[in-house]
């Protein structure tokens, strides 16, 4: 037994070895030194140190405090690892509860023996890979038994030694043995009931839903699968990736289970050798087997790095640097709070960079560039609220105080996030380098830690393990760590997965490694394909092969989190359908253009179009999901965001109208139409009730009950323009509820101090304000309200320029 393990731990390094090596085997030498986890991992990792996986479906039999964590695996089972013994079962129970599937969690088997010390100490990993683990009961006799959770088998093998079996049912007491009714809940066998072989061979219990998935079971029961390897082979813009299971027993007659994208991978080089008759039905759909130890999957890469492959349109460019030129002027240095909120400003700022060089104004980047260094230099700090450093107990960079407390950076010292994060720092990074390469060579072993920490290719790197988030059978990233014992994994951003690894994609452009930067694009192909197949939904696509077969599910059009062992459209922090949507689109990027599929897009548009003319729902979402939209008619797309004047963290303005600007636009004809620019100068405002508007220090509501009036100057701003009261040194702002009058009192001027000042026939000027789309009206006081939905509601005002 143990020969058999040591034979395979060396097979496997050689086949990574041979893939891709490390881009950096150096200790990681971060600003704010090492810190170590509150929450280290238990004894299951006894015979290694770190690093070690924080983010694959079975770090809950790892996880403090306990290691006890039911984990969704390996499907088609979930399992716990407890002292006690290795529970299993396979879920029979999906619900559809009209927002979600739902497989309910089942053990259905305990797996131990009599001489189990049933200690913390007793069980542990003897080896794992890039998709499965081996674990060893053990007690100091000798006695025991390995387990080897390998997602896809249908068996769950057993391996005892010098053992008594003891095996439990723990969903009901065990009715008959062999045919034989027995009345006890728990029972000590070593005989052949429930398919379970002799004493000293291998032992494998099968749990049948039908009676004729039996004979495909018994035929193919005498090969297992103990591992697994990864290896990829590149050849232009395709990259074929394999899986290799070692196995006990036949190779070619290996019976494995495929989801749905294993077999759209397979057959897009040749038909998989699939057998019938046997499948089970689970969060990601039907497992169907596959005969064979090795898979090839091919992935179309992408050939799309730092810019859209089309100039933008003529159409656009001057509404684009008009924006531009604004918004390089207004940028301040993003202080870092955190790696998430921080990291998306951050790249937001990186990409007007690229936006200036590619409408020819590269005058422009130094200003950004500039920004982007000082924004950066946050996470130079030692010591403070954030700070970037090592944590040794797993092996990782983290937001330093976060190593001790969940509750920080969305549980980044915990390892949750990590590609979300480090995503927008690698692409902002990659910006400034491009530009600045004195400050790259300063800072490369830096940001080189980052791109080590979520997409190290290597087990040759001694202080990360290889491609974090990674959940390479799953097929996409895992968004969860190691908080509250490393449960049920999630990812509610599959946007935010796939700018992980364009991050990385333009990190591995900048080291100039191209078998790193071919890495970085399977990452991408590969999530990119798992978002498609899992996240995006198909209302009217007959796809016998569909994940979910609910239609019910299915009209939901996106779903907002994938879970191991549900998926649903429903988010953590919002329930607008805007906001599932935007956050599996967003940020918005040229390399995501062929995610944006029309058919997702198109329905996603009517899914939320109630909610795209709803004042109450947030710019920001709206924002990317026009912007997403400009696949399928870039000119809708501009239309509709006119009234946009918030952006979020991740687009602005210039932003949009680039991105716009440089769709395929298959229809032809312009992007951009000119739209009406708000006056600029310096004005007095009178009412159509023959007054004038006043706002004081003292009083600085704007009400129209003067015979002079405040001078007030008027001046562009990306989405309309702003009112900048003269006398009190104040921007005017509106409340989104209408609920008090405007009021000159804001320092700077951002969404609420966006209003549109539009001319009308008869030379007068209505005001729209832009955070409720509502015109400005008088109340009974003759104060401004923005409470008019309509123009002929709408106070007339007439600029007497100053
Ligand atoms: C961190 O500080 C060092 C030393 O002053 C400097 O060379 C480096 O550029 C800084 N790194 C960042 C990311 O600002
Ligand atoms: C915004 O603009 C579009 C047209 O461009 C319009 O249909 C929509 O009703 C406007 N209002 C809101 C609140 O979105
Ligand atoms: C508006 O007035 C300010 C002083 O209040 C002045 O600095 C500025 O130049 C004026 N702008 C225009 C366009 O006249
Ligand atoms: C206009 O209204 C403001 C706010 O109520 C008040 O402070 C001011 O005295 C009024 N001005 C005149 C001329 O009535």
């Amino acid at each position: 037994m143990a020969l058999i393990l040591c034979l395979w731990a060396a097979y496997l390094v050689s086949l990574v070895a041979a893939a891709i090596g490390p881009i950096d085997t150096s200790t990681p030498s971060m600003p704010g030194g090492k810190v170590t986890s509150a929450a280290p991992p238990g004894p299951f990792f006894q015979d290694f140190k770190p690093p070690f996986p924080t983010t694959g479906w079975w770090v809950g039999y790892a996880a403090a405090p306990s290691q006890n964590s039911v984990v969704a695996g390996p499907y088609p089972y979930m399992s716990c690892a407890l002292d006690t013994g290795f529970q299993f079962g396979i879920s029979n129970t999906r619900n559809f509860d009209g927002t979600s599937i739902i497989q309910t969690t089942q053990m259905d088997w305990e797996a131990s023996y009599v001489q189990n010390p049933n200690t913390h100490t007793s069980h542990k990993a003897t080896a794992w890979d890039t998709q499965s683990v081996t674990i060893k009961y053990f007690a100091s006799n000798g006695a025991g038994f390995t387990t080897y959770a390998v997602p896809g088998s249908p068996y769950i093998t057993l391996n005892y030694n010098a053992a008594t079996i003891l095996l439990t049912s723990k969903n009901g007491n065990i009715v008959s043995i062999n045919g034989n009714t027995i009345g006890t809940s728990s029972v000590t066998a070593s005989g052949t009931k429930f398919i379970i072989n002799g004493p000293g061979g291998t032992y494998t219990l099968y749990s049948l839903g039908e009676s004729t998935s039996q004979a495909i079971l018994d035929q193919y029961s005498a090969n297992y699968p103990t591992s697994v390897a990864l290896d990829y082979t590149f050849s232009g813009d395709t990259a074929t990736m394999s899986f290799t299971w070692n196995v006990v027993g036949n190779a070619a007659n290996l019976l494995h289970l495929s989801w749905p994208h294993h077999r759209s991978g397979l057959k897009r080089l040749v038909n998989p050798n699939l057998v019938t008759g046997l499948s089970y039905l689970t969060t990601k759909g039907y497992m169907k087997p596959v005969l064979g130890n090795v898979w090839h999957l091919s992935y179309a890469l992408p050939t799309i790095t730092w810019l859209p492959p089309r100039v933008p349109q003529a159409s656009c460019t001057s509404q684009i640097i008009q924006a531009l030129q604004y918004e390089v002027a207004h940028l301040t240095v993003a202080v870092p709070g955190d790696f998430y909120f921080w990291g998306k400003e951050f790249q937001a700022m990186a990409r007007l960079a690229l936006i200036a060089e590619h409408v020819g104004r590269t005058d422009l980047i130094p200003a950004v560039v500039s920004i982007l260094e000082q924004s950066i230099a946050g996470w130079n700090a030692t010591s403070g609220a954030t700070y970037a450093a090592y944590e040794t107990a797993w092996g990782g960079v983290v937001d330093g105080p976060g190593a001790t407390d969940p509750n920080i950076d969305f549980g980044n010292g915990y390892y949750n996030d990590h590609h979300f994060h480090y995503g927008y720092l690698l692409h902002g990074a990659a910006v400034i380098a491009r530009y600045d390469s004195a400050w790259w060579n300063a800072n490369k072993k830096f940001i080189t830690a980052f791109a080590r920490d979520i997409g190290n290719p290597s087990t040759a790197d001694p202080f990360f393990t290889i491609a974090r988030n990674r959940d390479w059978f799953a097929g996409h990233s895992w968004a969860s760590g190691i908080a509250n014992g490393a449960g049920s994994r999630d990812e509610e951003s599959s946007g935010e997965a796939m700018n992980a690894y364009y991050g990385l994609i333009l990190f591995a452009d900048i080291l100039g490694n191209a078998d790193f930067k071919n890495w970085a694009r399977l990452l991408w192909a590969t999530e990119a394909d798992g978002a498609q197949t899992y996240w995006h939904l198909y209302p009217n696509v007959n796809d016998p092969d569909t994940p979910y077969p609910e239609q019910g599910l299915r009209n939901l059009v996106t779903i907002g989190n994938v879970m191991d062992y549900q998926a649903g459209a429903w988010l953590f922090w919002g329930a607008q359908r805007s906001e599932i949507a935007a956050i599996q689109i967003l940020p918005v990027t040229p390399i995501n253009e062929g995610l944006y599929d029309t058919t997702w897009i198109t329905s996603v548009w009517s899914y939320v179009a109630a909610e795209m003319v709803d004042p109450t729902v947030g710019d920001e979402w709206k924002a990317v999901i026009q912007m997403a939209y400009g696949e399928v008619s870039p000119q809708t797309a501009f239309s509709r965001s006119t009234n946009i004047t918030g952006w979020g963290g991740t687009t602005s303005q210039a932003y949009l109208l680039y991105h716009l600007a440089t769709r395929k636009n298959s229809g032809g004809g312009n992007i951009c139409t000119a739209t009406a620019t708000n006056p600029s100068g310096n004005f007095t405002l009178k009412a159509s009730n023959g007054k004038f508007v006043t706002s004081t220090a003292a009083a600085p509501n704007l009400v129209a009950n003067g015979s002079t009036g405040t001078r007030f100057t008027l001046a562009y701003m990306p989405g309309g323009g702003s009112i900048f009261n003269t006398v009190n040194s104040q921007y005017v702002t509106a409340d989104p509820n209408a609920a008090v009058p405007l009021t000159a009192a804001r320092a700077v001027a951002s969404a609420w101090e966006n209003f549109k000042i539009v001319q009308q026939s008869d030379g007068t000027y209505v005001i729209l304000a832009g955070n409720n789309v509502e015109y400005i009206t008088l109340d009974s006081t003759g104060a401004l309200v923005n409470s008019a939905a309509t123009i002929s509601a709408a106070t007339k005002f007439t600029l007497v320029a100053q």
